[in-house]
């Protein structure tokens, strides 16, 4: 069988000072919660609640990566990455949630942010990635006003520790998934349903943020934006009840929380779908559209939407596609959508700096890994992925970084141990790591800023093709909704 010869045209490289990344939070990676004076998290007691994930796992040992962040930096230093994006569990820094500071807390991250600057690896730190202190949980958590305020002095503490030396900072990670899962649907922390809830803490999110964001203006000298998940919606059919479920998630999912940062209001459509939920008169934007330095994009997948009028707010649900590949997560690969989700918010926000903040996939890795695994499902997404994000790049989107979810595999939410993402392979039961095909195909990406992708991949590893039909996702307990 003859093979299609590599192109012999110049390889595209990505621009100067590109980012290599790799993704942690700290909840999934780090274990030792109380540690150090530290105090419990929201998500410490979800997971410690019986029946709300997975066989019961909890963040308590998780990647051990508090203990062995060494270990983690020093391999990291061996794929070669030049950036690692990473949070802060604020229950470590302010066991309170406000007030006083725990030395021993934000020493770990001192220690984390020198280890890495040691190997030139940029930290990227996000500082707020869903775990929050039990203590603010109950006084009300994301339903409290106040919490704009508790979070940029949080949020200055950091910056006064840390801002001399870290260049890149996040304020939240995904807030579309905490107000969704974590008030609307009660599948992650804090676990309530309730839609009325689910507007106030969208906008005490978004209140956070532009305040985290003035308090940064004030004292810091570097780089802060905001992580969002974008995900394109596409109609199931040409009904118009189909076009138009896809529009309503595309507002709610999508563009919930950049159309307030980047234009200073709600897309119109939230009011329609909230209907009573909405708060009246229309919520104060005031302080929320402050100029952030980059959008941060997760992206996983698509939507395919279709009417459904059970499913609220958006009034949609997914259609799975048939014949198409799924992760264990049930996610569909569409690398195309990368393409998609960065072309039309630089329509719609204009020129401005954009980081893959996360991309990646759960396959089905073995516990117990010997010295290599053959994680091909894995490579072929990133592969495919990153030649996504290539194409965005020479659509003229500036894209200054990408970083893979995740460097290790690692406790996904509700789904406990059960997904794994890591291109380094995690032995829960001797937390020994091991670095898969995938990290060292992302190596030699990196390695080559990019032209690696250029060599066909049937040429750079073996074939394993995805397997056709992927199982549907089966867990206990109730999914994320992507
Ligand atoms: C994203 C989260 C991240 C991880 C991946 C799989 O939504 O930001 O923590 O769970 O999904």
């Amino acid at each position: 069988m003859t093979r299609t010869p590599a192109r012999a045209k110049t390889p595209f490289v990505f621009p100067k000072g590109f980012l290599w990344g790799a993704a942690t939070s700290a909840y999934q990676v780090e274990g030792s919660p109380l540690a150090d004076g530290a105090a419990p998290s929201n998500w410490h007691r979800f997971a410690h609640t019986p029946g709300l994930v997975a066989s019961g796992d909890t963040g308590d040992v998780a990647s051990d990566h508090y203990r062995r962040y060494r270990e983690d930096v020093k391999l990291m230093s061996e794929l070669g990455l030049n950036a690692y994006r990473f949070s802060v569990s604020w229950s470590r820094v302010l066991p309170r949630g406000t007030g006083k500071a725990n030395p021993r807390g934000l020493a770990f991250y001192d220690r984390l942010v020198d280890e890495l600057l040691a190997k030139e690896i940029q930290p990227f730190v996000t500082l707020f990635h869903w775990d929050l202190p039990a203590a603010l949980e109950d006084r009300g958590g994301w339903l409290n006003p106040d919490i704009a305020d508790w979070f940029a002095e949080y949020a200055s503490t950091l910056f006064r520790a840390l801002d001399d030396r870290v260049h890149f900072w996040a304020t939240l990670n995904e807030p579309w998934v905490v107000t969704d899962g974590g008030y609307l649907h009660g599948t992650l922390a804090p676990g309530h349903r309730s839609l009325f809830e689910a507007a106030i803490a969208s906008h005490n999110l978004l209140r956070a943020h532009g305040a985290a964001v003035r308090a940064y203006r004030a004292n810091g000298r570097h780089a802060i934006g905001l992580v969002v998940n974008l995900e394109p919606k596409h109609p199931a059919s040409t009904s118009a009840r189909d076009r138009s479920a896809a529009l309503s998630s595309e507002a709610y999912m999508n563009r919930q929380f950049s159309d307030p940062v980047f234009r200073g209001r709600y897309p119109k459509e939230l009011r329609a779908m909230f209907g009573e939920a909405w708060p009246t008169p229309e919520p104060d934007m005031a302080g929320i559209q402050e100029r952030i330095d980059f959008l941060g994009v997760n992206y996983y997948t698509r939507g395919v939407m279709r009417h459904d009028p059970e499913s609220i707010p958006e009034r949609a649900s997914r259609v799975r596609q048939r014949g198409r590949v799924h992760t264990k997560t049930g996610w569909e690969v569409y690398p195309e959508g990368l393409t998609e989700a960065l072309v039309r918010a630089r329509r719609r926000y204009g020129d401005i700096v954009f980081y893959i903040t996360e991309n990646g996939a759960a396959f089905g890795d073995p516990d117990a890994a010997a010295d290599l695994v053959p994680d091909s499902a894995r490579v072929r997404y990133l592969r495919e992925h990153l030649l996504a994000a290539r194409r965005a790049i020479e659509a003229g989107v500036d894209l200054r970084g990408y970083f893979v979810w995740s460097l290790l595999d690692n406790f996904e939410w509700s789904h406990g141990y059960s997904k794994r993402f890591g291109i380094v392979h995690v032995d829960y039961r001797t937390q020994k790591r091991t670095p898969k095909a995938s990290a060292r195909f992302y190596a030699e990406v990196i390695r080559t800023n990019g032209a690696a992708l250029d060599v066909s991949a049937r040429t750079a590893l073996p074939p394993v093709p995805f397997r056709r039909r992927a199982r549907s996702p089966r867990t206990a307990q109730p999914s994320r909704r992507r």
